[in-house]
């Protein structure tokens, strides 16, 4: 199978590196070319690791690195069977681009993007063979998160649900299934992750260092929410909250935080500029960790119910199944444990009464409990 990449960045290279790895001949066009060789170096030195770590030969260096070709015009990609759109994330950019592919691709060729918050079924809308269009989402570094989103538009048949799948699948990677829907599975039910653990700073309950302990010690969580943050950087976090309340139409569940917004406002991003919610210079003085017992348990119990409350709500409104809503979590964000699992470990009458709670303490509509839960406690019901 033939596969073009558009947009050779931090994605489209990895996106083409995986396919040429596992054999696939790649086409690679980006509209810049200095983009391109920064891609071709870049997947020459993490070959080259792979290699010292004994994870592949030369000759599987040689393979994959000859199976991409650089074209210099989309108008090459007339013998590909599927392309993965890795461009700039701009709709009306990604809908020519589509428009473009429409006529150029042969007539069964499948065209994904990888847009991490558009509506696929608007970027299909640009196609006339509009069926053929499928959301493909990695995550990043793609060669390495294992997790990708399978987003159909309203008009993706499902041959090419199916064979993107089963595609996909074959490199390797696990496959989950989503509505296409604001922030998709990942990026919808792990925002109370980081929008929680920033209330709870606001509140002044807990220092970021406490809030982050808490969240690796009593949750098991790889990163607290803040490390996490740094590390994706505190713009990019804040643009992605930002998206996603505009686009559930301002629902005070995904509101952003003030205090995100300053901290990207001053330039304070995180691990790429040395300083975020914590410092990263020589000279960084660690904050205090408080490790009362009372006060970790309810922070701990108040972002799990919040995090458990939204994977809920997503399987209420058939985002995508029990299973694929759990999977995403563990794979695509490396929690600890599914969060429906971990619903009914906690006991759902348990998730209600906390949810519950919260309204009553807050009186906001952030912490509606979903009715899925509610149902669930009734009948005294379990997720598995
Ligand atoms: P990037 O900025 O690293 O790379 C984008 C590349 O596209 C650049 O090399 C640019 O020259 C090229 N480009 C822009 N417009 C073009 C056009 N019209 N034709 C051809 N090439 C064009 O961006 P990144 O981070 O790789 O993101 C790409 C896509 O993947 C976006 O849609 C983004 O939302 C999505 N995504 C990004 C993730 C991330 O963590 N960076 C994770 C998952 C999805």
């Amino acid at each position: 199978m033939n596969v073009g990449v558009i947009g050779s960045g931090s994605m489209g290279s990895g996106i083409a590196q995986i396919a040429a790895s596992k054999g696939h001949a790649v086409k690679l066009y980006d509209e810049n070319k200095s983009s391109i060789e920064n891609a071709i170096n870049k997947i020459n030195k993490i070959l080259d690791r792979l290699i010292e770590k004994g994870k592949i030969s030369k000759s599987d260096k040689n393979d994959t690195l000859n199976n991409i070709k650089i074209v210099s015009s989309i108008n090459d990609f007339t013998d590909v069977d599927i392309v993965i759109e890795a461009i700039i994330e701009d709709l009306e950019v990604k809908k020519s681009v589509f428009k473009k592919l429409d006529n150029i691709c042969k007539a069964d060729c499948v065209l994904a993007s990888n847009t991490s918050s558009f509506s696929l079924s608007s970027i299909a809308s640009s196609c006339v063979n509009s069926n053929r269009v499928i959301g493909i989402h990695f995550f990043n570094p793609a060669p390495i998160m294992p997790l990708v989103e399978i987003i159909p538009a309203l008009q993706t048949s499902n041959y090419v649900i199916d064979s993107s799948r089963e595609l996909i699948d074959s490199w390797g990677k696990v496959t989950v299934v989503a509505k296409d829907t604001p922030g998709f599975i990942v990026n919808r039910i792990a925002r109370p992750f980081y929008g929680e653990a920033l209330r709870i700073y606001e509140e002044g309950i807990a220092n970021f260092s406490t809030i982050d302990w808490v969240m690796t010690e009593k949750g098991g969580f790889r990163m607290g929410p803040f490390t996490l943050m740094d590390f994706i950087g505190n713009d990019i976090n804040y643009a992605v909250t930002e998206s996603v309340f505009n686009a559930f139409y301002c629902d005070s569940r995904y509101k952003p935080s003030f205090t995100q917004k300053r901290y990207s406002d001053a330039g304070w991003l995180g691990r790429k500029t040395g300083k975020g919610y914590f410092d990263y210079s020589n000279e960084a003085i660690e904050e205090d960790i408080d490790k009362d017992e009372r006060k970790s348990d309810q922070i701990f119990r108040r972002i799990l119910l919040m995090l458990i409350n939204e994977a809920a709500d997503a399987l209420f409104l058939n985002i995508a199944s029990r299973d694929d809503i759990d999977l995403a979590m563990t794979k695509g964000v490396n929690y600890p444990k599914g969060l429906l699992k971990w619903a009914d470990e906690i006991g759902i009458d348990s998730c209600v009464a906390g949810m519950d709670q919260l309204y009553e303490e807050y009186k906001e509509d952030r912490y509606r409990c979903s009715p899925i839960l509610r149902r669930m406690a009734k009948s005294n019901n379990k997720f598995y």
